[in-house]
């Protein structure tokens, strides 16, 4: 059948909200136009990301049933354990409260000044837990991943020769190289099971470790069953491990892929890192057997492992993300493409062209998409990433608004629905203003900065 349906029911519902334009206009000045300030419940269609914000399934909802929340050896945490090493079978399994705990847990270890991390693309929290210790972090996506148009089936890919380079020459300062899968700053786009064979060889050649930052493994996954010359007959356990096997250990958001509303991990074969990060779990994250979770989490997580390698599931969640981007380009909306597995991205610099960086077209773009319609999305440009770490200003790679798809939430209707606005919203495109910053933190600028329009 042409017709990709969700391969679920609803079984419980959750109203919506509706407001005005007018209301909504209001709001947004009162949040400064930062649609971080909004009240979710202003909201109608929240894009603003994949984040813990998916449905979870019956079965999870059983399973936190079972929880124990003993404070020490809960059988919830074996079975969470045994879960993520079913697909990834790293000797040690951490849990931390979400991905950035690992993260900050990890760099605390293996970072500091003059060390360099480099990555295919960091996300926003990996870079900023790694320059907060000191270190640098580097991003050597291919250039196909940085241009928005560019048509590459993995245009998450790392560029090999520029990791060789850096490699070369400042060897001696990178302590461990890192893999974003899926890129999601880069648009969630794949890394082919080909490049990661590559990226493992050159870090084994030079003997450093790498490290999956593996939120999307799954969809991931499904882009190489689907796009990989000679995966198609391959499971999608398989191709997991398969990646998994590649790296050394991994940063993990179980808010994505896992399905959870909360909760993330370190896993590693290491036994003395494994040692030094699971002293510093103690210190703010919680006892090695639940990092900051409860038993009843654990339980959740290690239900979505096995509900998100489906390939019922990874079908329809690629297909449902594919639908709205198919959609907005036939508006003549200038996307990134081809679309990523959990969000679309709409390049604001091309929609926008009027509006220079430092105007943050973004900013525009997703304050209009609010204002009309009631969508919150989420810039991904100079807002997020304009600020350098000396104080200075410059512009970021590509102006990008991501609409993040949460998972098994939304239905079809609501997504047409998003897809009306965005023709409004595009038809009015000449006249939206530029922003400008009137008062920022001094890192992760995106979340609390206040803006003026222009
Ligand atoms: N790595 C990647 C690739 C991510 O996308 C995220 C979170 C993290 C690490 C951090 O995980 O939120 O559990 O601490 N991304 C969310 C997003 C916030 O909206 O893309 P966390």
């Amino acid at each position: 059948f042409r017709t990709v349906i969700e391969p679920f029911r609803i079984h419980s519902v959750e109203p919506l909200r509706m407001t005005t334009a007018a209301e909504r206009r209001a709001k947004a000045a009162d949040a400064a136009y930062n649609l971080f300030q909004l009240h979710a419940d202003d909201v109608l269609i929240d894009l603003l990301t994949d984040s813990g914000t998916g449905a979870m399934s019956r079965d999870q909802w059983a399973a936190i049933q079972r929880g124990d929340e003993s404070y020490a050896g809960s059988p919830s945490f074996f079975v969470f354990r045994d879960a993520v090493q079913e697909l990834f079978p790293y000797a040690h399994v951490i849990p931390t409260h979400q991905g950035r705990a690992a993260e900050r847990i990890l760099f605390q270890v293996l970072g500091g000044p003059g060390k360099v991390v480099p990555s295919n693309t960091h996300f926003d929290t990996t870079r900023a837990n790694i320059e907060f210790t000191g270190a640098e972090a580097v991003d050597l996506v291919i250039a196909e991943g940085r241009d928005p148009q560019a048509d590459h089936p993995f245009k998450g890919n790392m560029d090999i020769g520029r990791l060789e380079a850096l490699l070369a020459e400042r060897g001696a300062e990178i302590p461990v190289v890192m893999m974003t899968i899926t890129n999601n700053s880069g648009g969630g786009q794949p890394v082919s099971l080909a490049n990661l064979h590559a990226v493992a060889d050159v870090c084994r050649a030079a003997g450093k470790p790498l490290f999956l930052d593996a939120c999307r493994f799954a969809e991931n996954a499904w882009f190489v069953k689907t796009r990989e010359p000679g995966r198609e007959h391959d499971t999608i356990p398989d191709i997991i491990r398969e990646m998994a096997g590649l790296a050394d250990g991994m940063t993990m958001s179980a808010k994505k892929d896992p399905m959870g509303n909360i909760g993330g991990w370190l896993a590693l074969n290491d036994d003395d890192l494994a040692l030094q990060c699971r002293n510093l779990l103690i210190l703010t994250e919680g006892f090695p057997t639940y990092g900051g979770l409860a038993g009843r989490d654990l339980e959740a997580l290690a239900q979505g492992l096995k509900e998100v390698v489906s390939e019922d599931y990874l079908r329809y969640r690629i297909r449902s993300t594919a639908y709205l981007a198919d959609a907005l380009v036939g508006l003549g909306i200038p996307c990134l493409t081809p679309a990523g597995g959990h969000a679309v991205y709409i390049d604001a610099a091309a929609l926008l062209a009027h509006i220079p960086a430092l105007e943050y077209p973004g900013q525009a773009l997703a304050v209009a998409l609010y204002e009309t319609g009631g969508i919150r999305s989420c810039e991904i440009g100079s807002v997020m990433f304009g600020r350098q770490p000396d104080g200075s200003e410059r512009p970021a790679a590509m102006e990008l608004v991501r609409l993040a798809i949460p998972r098994r939430t939304y239905t079809q209707s609501h997504i047409d629905y998003v897809i009306e606005v965005a023709e409004r919203v595009k038809a009015q495109a000449p006249d939206l203003p530029g922003y400008r910053i009137v008062d920022e933190p001094p890192a992760l600028r995106h979340f609390t900065a206040a803006f003026a329009p222009i």
